[in-house]
């Protein structure tokens, strides 16, 4: 394992890989330090491609110890042309990275893997979170996988359909009188008196490194060429700060030449900190979450602040996308490419389709769209789309109607 010790991302304070959420210092979030002389020394493209086609084949850059035999192993998913919504955004290509052909249908089945991964090496047999939806679903079935117990905490109002895919795979879910907030302060406060690891608290190091393997699969994917533009959605702001942090890692190992890509970042109108911070030049500031993409609902977002430093530094940007084009953009999306992806996508694709009216994105740009979530998991936004035709089972009247049509 190439991982050598935690550091403050504020003060750069040293910390040992344990089970520590926080600099003990100043509260700033950790980050791994590696080895970077090892992996230079054992990553390289040809070493890649000999490998598993899953997250583990980047197992160097992750602080952990790679599983010997992986079960559900999240990560390698498609990467696939939708060259009619490039069209329709305004963009020279347009790829959609599917992660829903993860486990459980989201991202969150690989910041999850490590996490878990990491629990296991802490003897730690109780996995836990405080989840929007997707992380409780991936902690539950992660746990199954490995024969651990799995406690969740989520919004008492969350989807039913969300909450129903997690229950399967049968964790403890305590679902909390109010908003995710609340469930992550309960999950802090827990995290200082029980033996158990918050994937996204006491883990959050090892949880947040997980993201990075999106940055590394599209590299690879392309050829070890980096898009010109990543569109991200944010709610903690972790995914889009460790996106940044894969391709820069990339960049400087000499595995991807040229530019770091632009990454341009997503939030709802009803629940858009980190949005707003971008666009007034601030830091962030916590909002009382109101909004239909659940899954990005976090009103105190842990990353947000380095999630605007991220956006500056690439020249991407953030957009806050209006409450009612969330299910008009998922269904914009699944009809133009045959991909259903859930609100969070389609908050993603809003901020995709601002930054190209505002000229950030255009004509020269080859450009990602990270499907991050399943649309079978938040069906109420696009159920406008379901207007079926009343038909009596005959096929004559039929044929007269489609005639009658056609006149
Ligand atoms: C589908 C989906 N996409 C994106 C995100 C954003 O992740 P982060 O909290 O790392 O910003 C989430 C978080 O729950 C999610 O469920
Ligand atoms: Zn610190």
């Amino acid at each position: 394992m190439s991982a050598l010790s935690l550091s403050c991302r504020v003060c750069a304070t040293e910390h040992p890989l344990e089970a520590v959420g926080s600099c003990s210092r100043c509260f700033g979030p950790l980050d791994p330090v590696y080895d970077w002389d090892h992996v230079r020394a054992s990553l390289t493209r040809e070493r890649l491609e000999e490998r598993r086609r899953d997250i583990w084949r980047y197992a160097e850059l992750l602080p952990v110890s790679a599983p010997d035999e992986p079960r559900l192993a999240p990560g390698f998913t498609p990467l696939v042309p939708a060259p009619r919504l490039a069209d329709a955004v305004g963009v020279r290509e347009l790829w959609l990275k599917l992660d829903t052909a993860n486990p459980t249908h989201s991202f969150k089945d690989r910041v999850v893997a490590v996490a878990a991964r990491k629990a296991q090496e802490l003897g730690l047999t109780t996995l836990s979170c405080s989840s929007t939806g997707n992380l409780a679903g991936a902690v539950a079935a992660r746990a199954a996988a490995e024969g651990m117990d799995a406690a969740v905490f989520v919004p008492a109002d969350l989807e039913p359909e969300k909450l129903a895919a997690a229950a399967a795979y049968g964790p403890t879910i305590y679902a909390v009188d109010g908003h995710y907030d609340h469930c992550s302060r309960l999950s802090v406060e827990l995290s200082f008196e029980l033996e158990w690891g918050f994937v996204n608290v006491n883990l959050r190091s090892y949880y947040a490194e997980g993201s990075k393997t999106l940055a590394y699969e599209l590299a690879e994917q392309l050829g070890w060429r980096a898009p010109d533009v990543v569109a991200i959605p944010i709610a903690s702001g972790a995914l889009f700060h460790k996106v940044g942090q894969g391709f820069s890692e990339l960049r400087s190992l000499g595995l991807l030449d040229g530019p770091a890509p632009r990454q341009v970042g997503g939030q709802a109108e009803g629940c858009a900190p980190v949005a707003t911070a971008f666009r007034e030049r601030t830091t962030v500031t916590p909002v009382r979450p109101d909004s239909i993409a659940r899954s990005l609902a976090i009103g105190n977002p842990a990353d947000g602040d380095f999630a605007v430093a991220t956006a500056r530094e690439t020249g991407g940007a953030i957009h806050a996308v209006a409450e009612d084009a969330v299910g008009e953009n998922m269904a914009l999306l699944a009809r133009t490419t045959g991909v259903f992806g859930e609100t969070a996508t389609g908050v993603t694709l809003g901020a995709l389709r601002a930054a190209a009216e505002a000229g950030e994105v255009g004509r020269d740009d080859r450009v990602v769209l990270l499907v991050t979530g399943d649309g079978l998991k938040t069906l109420a936004p696009v159920s406008f789309t379901y207007a079926p035709v009343h038909i009596a089972a005959d096929a004559d009247a039929f044929l007269d109607r489609l005639e009658a049509a056609a006149a």
